[in-house]
């Protein structure tokens, strides 16, 4: 596979400067800095997570990962200070913040609903397939996906960011690199067979379907804000009403494979055509056996389809 073009040795640290503090968590912090006249994403990797940002800069590295749909990589930096060590990402700013932040704030309408739905199934499918030739990729499994883990563009699409869990599948040698990284999906997030131990981490395809799965929940979050008939749910996290806040294991573990539930869904989104179609493929990610799933590809030329028919329906009006 073809190296990334070397920004590392090109690009000079000093000459980040970084201004604004844009988000802070568990995983560290964001800062907003400006290289070369324009404004990019400073992550600062809490020493805990340092495993994940070995993992997206060795991704990142390696691969070219370049998609309007995927957060674009500008450099990976560790610096050595006296008594720690810093580790840095450099990537594309987003103003308008995460996926999670903005659906605070915002409503959208069918067209917008769609638009999201759809960049974030191609930022997935492109994640997913395996490219062959010198400006391949290999399939990667993200492993963390959720609405704080996409950002949300000016133009109204989203890229799909933190590619510290990923794990990278080489279909010629069938090599699976799962990493060495300790940490776990988040739990709200998980799908069954990871909540009960029975998905087959030998296996690529199983990584994909937990990724789908949790697809499914971010389809389902982004619905909630999406207007019918000028009605609209509040921003809520999947599984709000049956989990406290920072769930445990065993909290998600008894409602989706114990009780086996999933998300409600409001009757209001039945009277709209587009809801009612979002509702089919969102239920399709939430199957309890994994390979009934859809696949990513599957949901990008579904998502495809109704738009084109959401566009047929305006011209006719
Ligand atoms: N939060 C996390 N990553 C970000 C980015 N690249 N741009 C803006 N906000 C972010």
């Amino acid at each position: 596979y073809a190296l990334t073009p070397s920004f590392h040795h090109s690009l000079c640290m000093c000459h980040v400067f970084v201004c604004f503090l844009s988000g802070k968590g568990r995983y560290g912090e964001v800062w907003r800095g400006q290289w070369q006249g324009e404004s990019v994403a400073v992550k600062i990797f809490s020493s805990r997570d340092e495993k994940s940002w070995f993992r997206e800069t060795e991704i990142y590295n390696t691969v070219l990962l370049r998609h309007e749909n995927i957060l674009g990589f500008i450099a990976s930096d560790m610096t050595s200070r006296s008594s720690s060590t810093q580790l840095w990402l450099i990537t594309h700013f987003h103003e308008m913040g995460s996926l999670y932040d903005y659906l605070q704030l915002h409503m959208l309408d069918a067209s917008a609903c769609l638009r999201m739905a759809l960049s974030i199934a191609s930022g997935l499918a492109h994640l997913h397939v395996e490219i062959f030739g010198t400006q391949g990729k290999p399939a990667i499994a993200h492993r963390d996906l959720k609405s704080k883990n996409i950002l949300v563009n000016k133009n109204g699409q989203c890229c799909i960011a933190d590619l510290g869990l990923a794990v990278m599948h080489f279909q010629d040698t069938n090599e699976l690199d799962v990493g060495n990284n300790p940490k776990v999906g988040t739990k709200r997030y998980m799908a069954p067979e990871v909540l009960d131990d029975s998905i087959q981490t030998d296996c690529f395809e199983s990584y994909k379907r937990v990724d789908i799965w949790a697809f499914g929940l971010v389809l389902w979050e982004i619905s909630r804000r999406t207007v019918s008939n000028g009605i609209v749910e509040d921003y809520k996290t999947p599984f709000h009403d049956v989990v406290p806040s920072d769930p445990s294991f065993e909290d998600m573990k008894k409602v989706i494979c114990i009780d086996q539930q999933r998300p409600n869904i409001p009757n209001r989104w039945f009277s709209d055509p587009t809801l009612t179609s979002i509702v089919k493929l969102m239920k399709e990610c939430w199957y309890q056996n994994p390979s009934a799933r859809l696949t990513a590809l599957r949901i990008k030329k579904t998502l495809t389809k109704i738009d084109n028919s959401l566009d047929k329906i305006k011209a006719d009006i």
